[in-house]
């Protein structure tokens, strides 16, 4: 019996592909780096063909012999990340414009002033700011020729990422998840296709998006070309959002953080539609027969991409794993501070404009004193997260962690001392992947729903306990809260 689940996880730094049994187990993976274009300052772009390449060179490799014994395939991806294309090439028309670039932070400022961020997040639940995707695809066609072409003779197809795989998967259909199509600005939380005001708002043609899809289901079929087979696809998110469900987040309140390239941490709030005071996000955290769940989302643009900047812009630390015995190496960061704005301050600050700070240095601040501020700047971040969701009637009584940073155990320790909350770690910390398998589980009919779904294929968990004086958690705050007042 075909009961095995290809997961395709498009990230922002690397392409996979892997199997998954129906316990959980991970058997096979393939992973390809993705070629980073940066043309100019804060702009950041994709090849989205190698996108499509890589993954299918990661799926054809995991599969090998073995693709009858898929039973569905589950995507997730980097989210906001805008591809153009050219519905009846299937080419695309420009670069992909990355969730991370930055170049229509000046747009954006003008629909401030012009007093529309009230009314976009009202109805969408995101604030004005580059990061999401409805600026980045004006943008394009505002700017590029070949994307205002397409544009007038119908040519144009725009989507996310798992809209673009899901096109070339499938030879045509052109889909977006609930979860993912709810960071464009261009979903109104409640609903269910585009809305046009929103479009007309953001000068972005209707005609060129997706259909709104739920995330679980049958969703799409790939061609036999590709996979030797044609197999169901029945599982799609955003990898925030699939890291909710890999984590078990399945209960109104409960919450994970993943510390990848960058941190996003998302609180489930049931199926009633979030509102928040605070500038957190309402985003969709999942989507079955057209009825929405909901969360609560802080984003933090900079994580791992800080220990990243020290080992190759700074060259301070060989390895991303040397962080933690320098971390254990001393007492404390002797009073150095980083606040790791360097793609600008995500939530709750929302300054696109705002840059990095290392603070407190002095001739005793060494590579150690750096590594420590680096990782200790994950829990500051977080703690800033915390006081705005209890502010908003969303308080954390654990927090999950995962993503590739959360193995470093100084951080997760740390994590739990500044928040002065159990901090759970899962065994395996590839928890987007794991809910992209979860969610075409229950696409696909091996499990009934996700409460059967989730416990059947998640692992066991380690629990760090909060073990640090309150004076000293004081103080560290407090440097923090005036290195920010200087980003
Ligand atoms: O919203 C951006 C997010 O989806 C990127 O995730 O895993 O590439 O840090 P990641």
């Amino acid at each position: 019996m075909a009961d095995r689940i290809l997961v395709l996880d498009a990230g922002t730094t690397s392409t996979r592909a892997m199997i998954f049994a129906p316990d959980g187990t991970m058997e096979a993976v393939a992973q390809e780096e993705l070629t980073q274009h940066y043309p100019r300052p804060a702009w950041v772009e994709h090849d989205a063909s190698e996108i499509w390449t890589k993954t299918l060179a990661c799926a054809r490799q995991v599969t090998g012999e073995a693709a009858g014994a898929i039973a569905a395939i589950g995507i997730t991806n980097q989210r906001e990340t805008v591809v153009a294309w050219d519905r009846h090439t299937g080419e695309p028309l420009a670069r992909a414009i990355v969730w991370q670039d930055r170049r229509t932070a000046q747009f954006c400022a003008d629909m401030k002033d012009y007093g529309h961020e009230a009314a976009v997040q009202q109805r969408t639940g995101l604030l004005l700011d580059p990061y999401f995707s409805g600026t980045k695809m004006r943008w394009m066609l505002d700017h590029d020729e070949t994307v205002q072409a397409a544009a007038q003779n119908g040519a144009l197809a725009f989507g996310t990422v798992e809209s673009w795989l899901v096109y070339k998967l499938s030879g045509g259909a052109h889909l977006s998840d609930a979860s993912n199509a709810s960071r464009t600005q261009l979903l109104a939380l409640d609903g269910a296709q585009f809305d046009e005001d929103l479009c007309e708002l953001f000068g972005v043609p209707r005609a060129a998006l997706p259909e709104v899809v739920d995330t679980h289901g049958s969703l799409a079929t790939s061609e036999p070309e590709w996979l030797g087979r044609a197999i169901p696809i029945c599982g799609l998110a955003g990898d925030q959002q699939a890291a909710t469900i890999g984590q078990g987040c399945l209960g109104f309140g409960e919450t994970k953080a993943t510390y990848g390239t960058g941190a996003f941490v998302l609180t489930n709030m049931g199926q009633a539609i979030p509102r928040s005071d605070h500038r957190l996000l309402g985003t969709v955290l999942y989507q079955q027969d057209g009825v929405r769940t909901y969360a609560i989302e802080g984003s933090c643009f900079v994580a791992g991409s800080l220990v990243q900047y020290l080992r190759d812009q700074l060259g301070l630390i060989g390895s991303a794993a040397e962080t933690e015995e320098l971390a254990r190496s001393i007492e404390d960061s002797g009073e150095v501070v980083i606040v790791p704005a360097l793609a600008g301050l995500g939530a709750p600050h929302w300054k696109p404009d705002a840059r990095g700070v290392i603070s407190g240095l002095s001739f005793a601040s060494g590579r150690a004193q750096i590594a420590r501020a680096a990782l200790e700047a994950m829990a500051h971040q977080t703690h800033d997260l915390a006081s705005a969701f209890a502010a908003d009637g969303a308080p954390w009584c654990r927090l999950n962690i995962d993503g590739g940073m959360s193995v470093n155990d100084w951080m997760a320790q740390d994590l739990a001392n500044i928040l002065d909350l159990p901090v759970e770690r899962p065994d395996f910390v590839e928890t987007t992947a794991l809910g992209a398998a979860i969610l075409a589980a229950v696409g696909c009919g091996l499990f009934a729903t996700l409460d059967d779904a989730a416990p059947a294929m998640r692992g066991g968990t380690r629990c760090f306990a909060a073990e640090m004086a309150k004076d000293v958690r004081d103080a560290r705050l407090a440097r923090y809260a005036k290195a920010l007042a200087a980003a």
